[in-house]
Parts: C-alpha cells; structure tokens; sequence
C-alpha cells in the first residue's frame, strides 16, 4: 500500500484594498523610494484600517472553502499561524474557526513569527499522514500594521498586512508534503522581538512610552542570518531528496528582502525566474507571505511539480519543505 501523504488541494489569499505606497511612506519617515526599492525590493504594502488579523484568515479562509467547494463545516482542523493574534488568548484560529462556522474543528494557533506558516504547515501534514484527520487549514495571518512603529524607518518600510491558506487533504498518489528540514536557535530572540504585552513585560505605561509594544529588529543582523540559514535549509532538504535546481519548478521563499530571496535562488542554481516574488506589491506579511505567493502563482501551478519553500524569521526560526504540487488549475 502506498504511504498518505499530505497534499494541498486549495490555496486561497487576501490583502486589504488600502494600499500604503514608498511615496506614502516618504511623507511619514526620512526615506525614499530609491532606497527602500533598493535594499528591499517593496514598493508598496497592503493595510488594514479596521478589524483584526482573524479577519484577514476569514477572508482567505471563506475564499478557499469556496474554491473547493466544501462547507467550513467539513474542516476537521484549523491551524493559524501568526504573529499578530487578535488577543494572546483564545486563539486566533479559534475566533476564525467561529467566525466562518467551522464547527466540527478544532484548532490553535502556531508562533513561530515568519517561519510560522512553514511549521504549521508540517505539523499539519503529519496529522494527515497519521491518517487522523482529513481536512486541515492551514492559515497564516498578520496584521502586521498592528505592532509597526510608523516612526521607525528601518522596519516600517518592510511590512505589510496580510492572509493566506491552504487545505491539506490525504493522498497516496506521490503528491503532497515529502520532506521538511526545521530548526529553531532561540539565543537569536535579542534581534527581532516585540519586547513587551507578555508575562516578561506587561503593559504599563512606561512599556508603552518606551514603544515597546511594536517590533524591533536589528536588521543586519538579522540580514546576515537570514542569507545563510534560508539558504542552508533549502539545500539541505534538495540534497537529502536527491534534488538539482533543474528538478525545482518553483522557490517559494518567505518574502523578507529581496536581496535574501535572490542569494537563496543563487546558492541553490535556480533562476530568477523560478522563484515566486511578490514582495514588491506586498512587503512582508509574516505568515501570509508563503501562502500568497502560492495564490498568486496557482494557476502556473502543474500537478507533479516540484516545489521548495524556504523560510527564515524571529526566534530564530527557519526551515524548509519539499513537496510536489497535486493538481493542475
Ligand atoms: O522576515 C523576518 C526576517 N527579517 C529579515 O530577514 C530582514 C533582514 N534585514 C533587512 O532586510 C535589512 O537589514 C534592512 C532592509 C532592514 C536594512 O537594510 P540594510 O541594507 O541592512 O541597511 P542598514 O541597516 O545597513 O542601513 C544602511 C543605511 C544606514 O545609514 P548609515 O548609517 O549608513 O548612514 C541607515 O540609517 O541606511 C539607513 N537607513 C535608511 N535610509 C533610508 C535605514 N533605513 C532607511 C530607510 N530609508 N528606510
């Protein structure tokens, strides 16, 4: 008998309508498009002005159901992955799981900041191979406009709001989740952190007068880490599978900086052109940004090829997934 993998039969996205612009942001802070397009590659971002992450996942979340045709009811379970919960308790996913009527599910949210949606995503595919479970959604969700400090302009230029999900369902064709490379340094915390709203820092006023509700990152830090650890991930599980840049179709890496994705892309021989890219329109979502690009990129989708998704975020966090896409659009 064949082994159940994991397979993702539907991927759906959203980004709010307001659009916040370089020029925008030329007006808020002391940078300049030049600078931003170039170090970063963004040249606009997505914000929403009113509701909560939960209601990024819903709007993904409503829109895959509907592309599947299956009711919320079906989904056996939700995971949510994000940074930007709507409250530190309950759980995201469960306010979206009540919020689109998903009534036979449990789920909970995964924190794992940008690698959030990678990990989440191989939690998943192991309770389908357990055979366990038949319908999982996996969302990611980050209003990240919510903890971005709009006078800050080493990270208010990166990030912008967004969601995207996939359903995973069992198969025994081949298709679905093959292999998956995670790993985790904690000492890396002192680089990018929110510092304070948890058990260390409660909120007081002087939490709140010092800014230390919004992120910090110390960016080239981060920068160098990420460069390597992305990279060292993605080649890691093409290796052990046997995998050239000639057998990938698509890189689909965590949307950080443009230059990250382009040394990922060189490190493991693959064209530019072979690698999903969108955050010129969308900055970084944290854990939308994986999901997005593959809403973006679904219809050149073709069952059987082969994808890598690299990812790399606070924590550290970083990892890697091996899988072939299962359907054709
Ligand atoms: O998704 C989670 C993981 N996150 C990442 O992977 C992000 C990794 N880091 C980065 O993407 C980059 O480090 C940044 C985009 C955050 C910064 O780019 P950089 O090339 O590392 O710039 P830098 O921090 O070395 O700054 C270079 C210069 C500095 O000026 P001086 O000291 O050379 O005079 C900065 O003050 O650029 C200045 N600068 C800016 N100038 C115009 C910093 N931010 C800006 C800005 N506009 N927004």
């Amino acid at each position: 008998m064949s082994e159940i993998k994991a397979a993702i039969t539907a991927v759906h996205g959203y980004v709010p309508d307001h659009v916040l612009s370089n020029a925008d942001l030329e007006k808020m802070v002391d940078t300049n498009d030049e600078w931003i397009k170039s170090r970063t590659g963004v040249s606009e971002r997505r914000i929403l002005k009113e509701g909560a992450s939960s209601d990024l996942g819903v709007e993904a979340v409503k829109g895959l159901c509907e592309k599947r045709g299956i009711d919320p009811s079906e989904i056996d379970m939700l995971i949510c992955a994000t940074a930007t919960p709507d409250m530190l308790f309950p759980a995201t996913a469960n306010i979206i799981m009540d919020k689109i009527g998903a009534v036979n599910a449990f789920g909970y949210d995964v924190m794992a900041a940008c690698s959030g949606f990678l990990y989440a995503t191989v939690t998943a595919s192991k309770y389908i191979e357990s055979g366990s479970h038949k319908k999982i959604v996996v969302v990611g969700a980050d209003k990240m406009s919510s903890i971005v400090d709009y006078t800050d302009r080493t990270t208010c230029i990166l990030f912008g709001d967004g969601a995207g999900a996939i359903l995973l369902e069992p198969t025994e064709d081949g298709d679905g989740v093959i292999d998956s490379v995670l790993r985790s340094d904690g000492s890396g915390r002192d680089h990018l952190y929110q510092k304070a709203g948890g058990s260390l820092y409660p909120a007081t006023h002087e939490t709140i007068d010092n800014k230390e509700h919004f992120i910090y990152q110390s960016g080239q830090a981060v920068f160098k880490f990420a460069v390597t650890k992305m990279a060292d991930v993605a080649e890691e599980v093409m290796k052990r599978n046997n995998l050239t840049g000639d057998d990938i179709a698509w890189l689909v890496p965590h949307q950080a900086n443009r230059r990250i994705l382009e040394a990922a892309a060189n490190r493991i021989d693959l064209d530019i052109d072979k690698v999903m890219i969108n955050i010129n329109k969308f900055g970084n979502t944290t854990n939308g940004t994986i999901p997005l690009c593959l809403w973006e990129w679904e219809s050149k989708l073709k069952k059987g090829d082969n994808l890598i998704m690299a990812t790399f975020g606070g924590g550290f966090t970083w990892g890697s997934i091996y899988l072939k896409w299962a359907y054709d659009n």
